[in-house]
């Protein structure tokens, strides 16, 4: 277990710094016109985050022999879309927070107006990113649209957008499981499944290996936001880098609300064990998947 905790770490921190390391190459200069932008964009995505998205769509093109070169815009694209999602969850229309990735959310450094549009310029620069960087010749040219149209799935109204609607429309409201699996697998299942899914399919996954990746992808993403609300609950606001109990005060629809911190941690863990199940095709190289996949619930941060 021991061994293994080190080993994660290793994989965790070597990829997130080829993830960090694109994405500096990906974003343009701070001194680029209009910088306000630029700025506040850049502030979002460096101010930390684990990277999640981008190493589990590494994990999943390392997990069936895929080259990274070929994910990584597609990685980082998926970084763009969660980070734009966060500057939009926070925002005063929505969650309201001030708090986001040990610093001030956006809209509190450059005002509303200035975060909507950094939360716009990233989402619509990702789709230029997979389209624009994505190598040719290492891959076919309908996967690539496909991985596109996965991913514009996923961030839309039939994904994340959808699920943020329906989590912010539950507010206050009596919790209901069907409603609540609805949120969680839209807001944050879909986008962290096509993580996996455009790794599977940049990386040359055959059709077998594609399911196992996906149904890993469900599983875990729903789990991760079990997690997410427990932390609300019981985490410390100073290692997350963001406030906590504001899910309560808020009268959100979470899963601690709806059956208890400790029904909640037993329904994340069975998910994390149908996680690693679904990744029995799959040989020692899906190893860093099936310990991201423990490290979801365990996780403090
Ligand atoms: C937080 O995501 C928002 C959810 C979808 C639950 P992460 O916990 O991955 O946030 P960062 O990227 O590490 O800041
Ligand atoms: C975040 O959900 C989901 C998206 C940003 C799409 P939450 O609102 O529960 O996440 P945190 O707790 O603010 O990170
Ligand atoms: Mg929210
Ligand atoms: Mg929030």
């Amino acid at each position: 277990m021991a061994s293994n905790l080190i080993i994660l770490d290793e994989y965790l921190e070597s990829r997130k710094t080829l993830v960090d390391q694109a994405l500096e190459l990906y974003m343009p200069a701070e001194s680029t016109e209009p910088p306000v932008i630029f700025r506040s964009a850049r502030y979002s995505v460096f101010a930390g985050g684990k990277r999640l998205r981008p190493i589990l769509c590494i994990g999943a093109a390392e997990a069936v022999g895929g080259p990274i070169d070929a994910v990584m815009p597609a990685a980082c694209a998926l970084e763009f879309i969660h980070t734009y999602s966060l500057i939009h969850d926070d925002l005063p229309a929505m969650d309201n927070d001030d708090t986001r990735r040990g610093k001030p959310t956006s809209h509190k450094v450059f005002g509303e107006a200035v975060a909507i549009l950094a939360g716009d310029a990233l989402l619509t620069d990702a789709f230029r990113l997979i389209a624009g960087r994505t190598p040719v010749g290492a891959v076919k040219a309908e996967t690539l649209l496909q991985v596109i149209q996965e991913v514009a799935l996923a961030a839309g109204w039939f994904g994340m957008v959808g699920g943020q609607v329906v989590d912010i429309e539950s507010e206050g409201k009596a919790p209901e499981e069907k409603t609540l699996n609805f949120i969680h697998t839209r807001k944050t299942g879909a986008l962290i499944t096509v993580s996996l899914r455009a790794g599977a399919l940049l990386g040359g996954a055959d059709a077998d290996a594609l399911d196992a990746l996906t149904e890993y992808g469900r599983h875990a993403g729903l789990a991760f936001q079990i997690a997410d609300d427990i932390l609300n609950v019981e985490g410390d606001a100073k290692a997350l880098g963001k406030g906590t109990g504001s899910d309560r005060s808020r009268g959100k629809l979470t899963y601690p609300a709806l059956v208890g911190v400790e029904t909640s941690k037993r329904v994340a863990a069975e998910l994390v064990e149908k996680a690693v199940e679904d990744l029995r095709p799959l040989d020692e190289r899906a190893e860093p998947l099936r310990m991201i996949a423990r490290f979801i619930v365990e996780r403090k941060i």
